[in-house]
């Protein structure tokens, strides 16, 4: 079940650049930097109210952020719903026959346990489910 929305993936080429656009434009504050060596990203962290903006910056030219901005260029690339117990949603949605990316979950940003919905099966927007301490 559904908490909240964590965060908003957003990818951009180059995250110092990204970090300041919304420091100067919107008046936020980055709370952090991250490199996520499995997803081949650095993330930033932008908190408003509780839900973070997550801008996302590839490591790697064949990672998949980098091939998402080949496609289709910087902006929105995912909404992340947190959720109590993601083994538990996981299994519902294999029996619901939604495609996952990944049906074992991944470490993300502060050790969540993630897993991704394919854009497929949510009317073209890639979702991520997030378990994870506060
Ligand atoms: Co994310």
């Amino acid at each position: 079940m559904v908490e909240k929305i964590d965060h908003l993936g957003i990818a951009v080429k180059n995250l110092s650049a990204g970090i300041e656009r919304y420091e100067k434009i919107l008046g936020l504050e980055c709370s952090g930097i991250e490199e996520i060596d499995e997803q081949k990203v650095r993330v930033a962290m932008i908190p408003v109210d509780g839900v973070n903006l997550e801008l996302l910056e590839s490591t790697d030219p064949n990672g998949p952020v980098a091939r998402f901005i080949e496609r289709k260029g910087e902006g929105f690339h995912h909404i992340a719903f947190r959720v109590s117990d993601i083994d538990k949603e996981v299994e519902k949605l294999k029996e619901s026959g939604v495609r996952l990316i990944n049906e074992e979950p991944r470490i993300g940003a502060h050790g969540a346990r993630i897993v991704f919905i394919h854009p497929g099966s949510m009317n073209g927007v890639l979702v991520e489910l997030v378990e994870r301490e506060d």
